[in-house]
């Protein structure tokens, strides 16, 4: 792990890892407290392991106390830790818009988390609606852009109230941005022998598209050993239903890495699966693990939701943190579980609670190699 920085120096000294819980609404509550049971069961087994929780309690209900998601000093109180994990964020009593700009959205730009990793795996024992594909067939990682293009929030309303009231979205593309992200794509795959496919829309966007385009052009100057095709985004969308497995690492604009990555969940067991990290790869600021999905309203508080993205979120925060063996082992803990069928919640056709789909987890992690299989099981809660 390489940091930089005072407070991580003081982190890196003590060997202990600063973590920010940002459970926020809905189900995010609920899988934020499976993914530190199965943090905290790690940290018990593994004297290496050192995580210190500070929760906040930043969300909807915040916001209708206090009139705004989290406090005026909250970015500056969050730059102190190492990594953030985050539930999710949205309340029916609250706009969409106003939780997203009032949380997430700040939280991603100001700590310049510009790579979004979304990784759609088909694992054994999942459902998925394409026909004849195994796993294997389904293996990408999403590089989202992060921090501008679609979601850059730069735009305007004009002639409101009246007939010709219209809406102005500025899509914001600049060369650092575009050309970072497809650098740590291209990187991404030289490291690990794979292909890029680069998704844009240079037909109809005659800006973002054709600029997106050329600084691809630029970068692929520098990676002549990487495979890359460029797909449209509408073509891509098609492709990854038809042929998924022509997909190794799919790179795009903010907007379209956000859609094409839900259409990807889909393909795998859906959004119960899909787990995700924000990175500041220069390690300046802390960057944030969670699940793609919402706060799930519909199912709230009633121990339904899948766990699985929240704890996968997690241990990619482990990876990040510096200890990759143990989110290979969280992972190939999740594997195991569904392939074995012991534990299933409800979005994947079972009927397993919240808390039991964890404990089935630790279980299976205890199982594993790197776990001392010696100590006590977890107990349902
Ligand atoms: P959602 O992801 O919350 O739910 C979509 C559907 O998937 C629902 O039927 C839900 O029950 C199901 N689902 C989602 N996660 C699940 C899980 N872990 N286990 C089982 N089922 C699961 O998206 P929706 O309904 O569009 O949005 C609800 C709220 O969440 C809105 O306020 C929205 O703005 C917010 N939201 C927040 C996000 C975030 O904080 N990153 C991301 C997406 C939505
Ligand atoms: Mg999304």
């Amino acid at each position: 792990m390489s940091s930089t920085g005072s407070e991580s120096d003081t982190s890196r000294a003590t060997g202990r890892s600063r973590i920010a819980l940002l459970p926020g609404d809905g189900i995010g509550v609920e899988v934020t407290n499976e993914a530190r049971r199965v943090l905290e069961w790690i940290a018990e087994r593994d004297a290496s392991v050192g995580l210190d929780f500070t929760q906040f309690d930043w969300g909807s209900d915040y916001f209708i106390r206090h009139g705004r998601m989290m406090p005026d000093d909250g970015l500056d109180r969050l730059e102190k830790f190492d990594a953030i994990l985050l539930g999710a964020v949205g309340d029916p009593r609250v706009p969409d818009d106003v939780t997203l700009w009032g949380l997430l959205l700040p939280i991603r730009q100001r700590f310049h988390q510009y790579v979004n990793l979304r990784p759609i795996r088909l694992l054994e024992g999942v459902p998925t609606p394409l026909a004849h594909r195994q796993p294997g067939d389904v293996d990408m990682l999403i590089v989202r852009e992060n921090s501008e293009g679609e979601y850059a929030g730069q735009g305007l309303f004009i002639n409101q109230g009246t007939p010709a009231e219209t809406a102005l979205q500025i899509a914001v593309f600049s060369k650092i941005g575009v050309e970072r992200i497809l650098r740590y794509a291209f990187t991404l795959a030289r490291e690990s022998g794979l292909s890029v496919t680069s998704v844009s829309k240079a037909n109809a966007l005659n800006y973002s598209g054709v600029f997106w385009d050329r600084v691809l052009d630029e970068v692929q100057t520098d990676y002549p050993d990487v495979p890359c095709r460029r797909l449209l985004v509408d073509a891509a969308a098609l492709h990854m239903v038809l042929d998924p497995t022509s997909f190794d690492i799919v790179v795009g604009s903010n907007l379209f890495g956000d859609i094409l990555s839900d259409l990807g969940a889909g393909l795998v067991g859906g959004l119960g699966l899909a787990p995700s990290a924000n990175l500041n790869p220069e390690r300046r600021y802390p960057s944030m693990f969670e699940p793609v999905h919402g706060s799930a309203p519909d199912i709230a508080g009633q121990n339904l939701a899948n766990p699985l993205a929240a704890i996968w979120a997690a241990a990619m925060m482990l990876g990040h943190l510096g200890f990759p063996q143990w989110e290979k082992s969280i992972v190939g803990a999740i594997e195991r579980l569904l392939a074995s069928g012991r534990a299933r919640s409800r979005d994947l056709g079972g009927q397993s609670s919240t808390t039991q789909v964890t404990t089935e987890l630790l279980a299976e992690l205890a199982a594993s190699s790197l776990a001392s299989p010696s100590r006590e099981e977890a107990t349902e809660r």
